[in-house]
């Protein structure tokens, strides 16, 4: 019988990977409550990574672990994202895990005006990204002492049902730099790039984003247009396109996976927006 598979944070993404893992799978929640959008076959089991003491109960017994954490608005980043799973990852030489899979971010890497693929080595100067770039070295160095096969995918900005783009992005005053390109992923093909990394052999950073790096003043007057508004009015005239693009090579030469929307911007299907 294949082994059970640990969802460690039932969230909108991690539920839906859940969902769409073989069974058996194991999702997390702090409290133990079980998601509404989480299926009825999928076991619940709670698991609070900043809690005195962490009972690690069936996880032990799993042979896979996903991370799909995050600290919402009410805890610290650091505490989440490194300290908690650094407790978490220490237990993995008396357990039954064979591989660990982190949901990171593409913040991890730094904000220059360049194409990255997962070989550069700067980090990123802003808070947020540091964290999340400590966080990956700290599942590295855990995962490599414990010799269990690691992967860390680097996801774009989340989209899809319930978060759509027109709802990501500000209106009026609140546009931003329209001339920045995006780095984005739909739900669906970060599901997608998630069972194939823990179906893989291979160790190391995969990008999960889409191929399109349209500009945000192309995305958001698409996704306005597309809803029957008019193309939002700008600050300025559209200049020439800058910010870090994020290679996503190794998803499909790595782990196989073709994006089901490849686009948000101009080129992108409805359904791809959605
Ligand atoms: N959203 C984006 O655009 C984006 C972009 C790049 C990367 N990511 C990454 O994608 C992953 C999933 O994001 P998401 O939007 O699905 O997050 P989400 O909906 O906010 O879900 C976060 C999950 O983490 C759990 N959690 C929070 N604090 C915890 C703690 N102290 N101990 C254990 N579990 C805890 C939550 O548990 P409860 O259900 O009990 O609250 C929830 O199940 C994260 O790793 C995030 O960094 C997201």
């Amino acid at each position: 019988m294949a082994g059970t598979t640990a969802i460690l944070g039932a969230g909108w993404l991690g539920a839906e990977v859940a969902n769409a893992c073989p069974r058996p799978v194991l999702a997390t929640t702090r409290s133990g409550r079980r998601p509404p959008s989480l299926a009825e076959d999928v076991a619940v089991a709670p698991l609070d990574l900043l809690a005195d003491a962490l009972d690690l109960g069936p996880l032990a017994r799993a042979t896979t672990w996903v991370f799909a954490i995050a600290p919402g608005r009410d805890q610290d980043r650091r505490a989440v994202y490194v300290d908690g799973p650094a407790r978490l990852l220490a237990a993995l030489p008396g357990s039954d895990v064979r591989r660990v899979v982190w949901i990171g971010s593409t913040s991890a890497l730094p904000d220059v005006d360049d194409t990255l693929d997962e070989t550069h080595a700067a980090w990123p100067d802003e808070p947020r990204g540091r964290i999340q770039r400590e966080a990956e070295g700290m599942v590295q160095a855990a995962c490599e002492a414990a010799r269990v096969p690691w992967m860390v995918l680097r996801m774009g900005g989340l989209y899809g049902p319930g978060r759509e783009l027109g709802r990501l992005f500000g209106q009026g005053d609140r546009l931003g730099d329209g001339d920045r390109v995006t780095n984005l992923v739909h739900r669906d093909d970060a599901v997608a790039a998630t069972l194939a990394a823990i179906a893989s052999p291979r160790v190391g950073v995969v990008h999960v984003v889409d191929d399109d790096h349209c500009t945000r003043r192309a995305m958001i007057d698409a996704v306005r247009v597309a809803a029957g508004h008019p193309a939002a009015i700008w600050p300025a005239e559209a200049a020439r396109p800058h910010g870090k693009r994020v290679d996503n090579r190794r998803l499909r030469d790595w782990l196989g996976v073709v994006l089901e929307h490849p686009h948000h911007g101009p080129l992108a299907t409805p359904e791809g927006r959605a």
